[in-house]
């Protein structure tokens, strides 16, 4: 039988030729996998690694030697402030400076007084129940009447009252660094004291 062999001299091109990449091709890294640093590479990623860690360390050191320039400090509310004329004040609860003093100012049909908003057993801030004609502190349940006794709960004694007093042109001034206070089973400081209240005529 006559079999066709291939002139000489030509080479024939196998049947399936190596793939570029393929595993197991000579020369060529398989598909996928990470080609290995050269020495030098190794080298310059180490020293990218101690630089970044140095300059966090640095920045880090610069933030907090600067907060030595910015102490924290605490920006409290003035404790002497104007809250405008008697006649500013309808009978009853007022609420406007609940939040940015911590007070109510009481006006009854004859005098003025400002109660300070901290319970007298743990410091709570209470609130004012117009419904109920009280103030009820909200933490341990004390219950004060207009007037700031206290009435129910545990709070020891009656909230304190501040010093209050008109200016030259007949504004009232309130000072809360200066409180009255009333000590259980003692007399009220805001019963003797002219400054913890204001005659209303
Ligand atoms: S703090 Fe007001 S009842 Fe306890």
């Amino acid at each position: 039988m006559e079999t066709t062999q291939p002139p000489r001299g030509r080479t024939v091109p196998a049947a399936n030729p190596p793939l570029r990449g393929v595993a197991g091709t000579a020369g060529e890294p398989p598909r996928g996998a990470v080609p290995a640093l050269s020495e030098a590479e190794k080298k310059s990623a180490r020293r990218r690694v101690v630089w970044t860690a140095v300059v966090g360390f640095l920045s880090a050191s610069f933030l907090m030697f600067l907060r030595f320039f910015f102490p924290r400090t605490l920006f409290e509310p003035s404790t002497l402030f104007r809250i405008g004329f008697p006649s500013d004040f309808g009978l009853g609860v007022d609420e406007r400076f609940k939040q940015s003093h911590r007070i109510w100012v009481v006006r009854q049909t004859d005098k003025l007084f400002v109660v300070y908003a901290k319970c007298t057993h743990l410091g709570c801030t209470p609130n004012w129940i117009e419904t109920e004609n009280k103030f009820k502190c909200p933490c341990h349940g004390s219950g004060y009447d207009v007037e700031g006794k206290n009435f129910e709960g545990p709070a020891p004694r009656p909230m304190d009252r501040a010093h209050v007093e008109l200016d030259p042109e007949g504004q009232i001034v309130v000072d809360t660094s200066r409180l009255y206070q009333c000590p259980p089973g003692a007399i009220c400081q805001f019963d003797a004291d002219p400054n913890s209240y204001l005659i209303i005529s």
